[in-house]
């Protein structure tokens, strides 16, 4: 994978490019201001795990703006990875991670993204994709319904661990 996603993929105004070290900050800081909640520890981790090692089936792509020292220096990231036989299921790409600026958001960042990291998969050789939706984020289900995904065979339990 990584050839191809090291080397920019223009873009209308930005590129989608594999992580450095250097954009954690910045991922920290979206999240942060997508989520309402800091998690310095959690994002360098991920990027230790992700970032670095097996990269082979491993995409943490970001969105950069093509214009330099732009004021929003990271416009959206993407994680995911290749898994294998868990609950019996044959190799397909999960992606556990999106989020795109709320102030460059509806200029298809987060369709390239989406389209960078499918084609990775597409590389690695796996024809299936899944991620998990909150039943109630309308935006997040509009958007990955838009990009083809459709409720899959399995079903999340879960219960209080007391
Ligand atoms: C969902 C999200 C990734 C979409 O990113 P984006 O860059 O705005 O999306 P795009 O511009 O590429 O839009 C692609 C498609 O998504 C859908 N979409 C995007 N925003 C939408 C909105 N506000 N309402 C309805 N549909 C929308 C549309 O189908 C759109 O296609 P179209 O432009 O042809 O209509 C972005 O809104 C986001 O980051 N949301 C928060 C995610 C989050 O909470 N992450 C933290 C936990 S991981």
């Amino acid at each position: 994978m990584a050839a191809r996603a090291e080397e920019a993929v223009g873009k209308d105004g930005f590129a989608v490019k594999r992580v450095r070290a250097g954009d954690i900050r910045h991922v920290t800081a979206l999240d942060e201001r997508v989520t309402g909640l800091a998690k310095p520890t959690y994002w360098q981790d991920i990027f230790e795990r992700y970032g670095r090692r097996r990269l082979q089936e491993r995409q943490f792509l970001v969105a950069e703006p093509d214009t330099p020292n732009s004021s929003v220096p990271i416009l959206g990231f993407i994680i995911g990875e290749v898994r294998a036989w868990e609950f019996g299921s044959a190799p397909c790409g999960w992606v556990f991670a999106l989020s795109v600026e709320p102030k460059a958001r509806q200029r298809g960042v987060g369709h390239a993204l989406f389209e960078a990291i499918s084609r990775e998969f597409r590389t690695l050789g796996v024809t299936k994709m899944r991620t998990m939706v909150a039943r109630d984020n309308r935006l997040h289900l509009l958007f990955f319904r838009g990009e083809g995904m459709m409720a899959g065979p399995y079903l999340q339990l879960e219960k209080e661990v007391d």
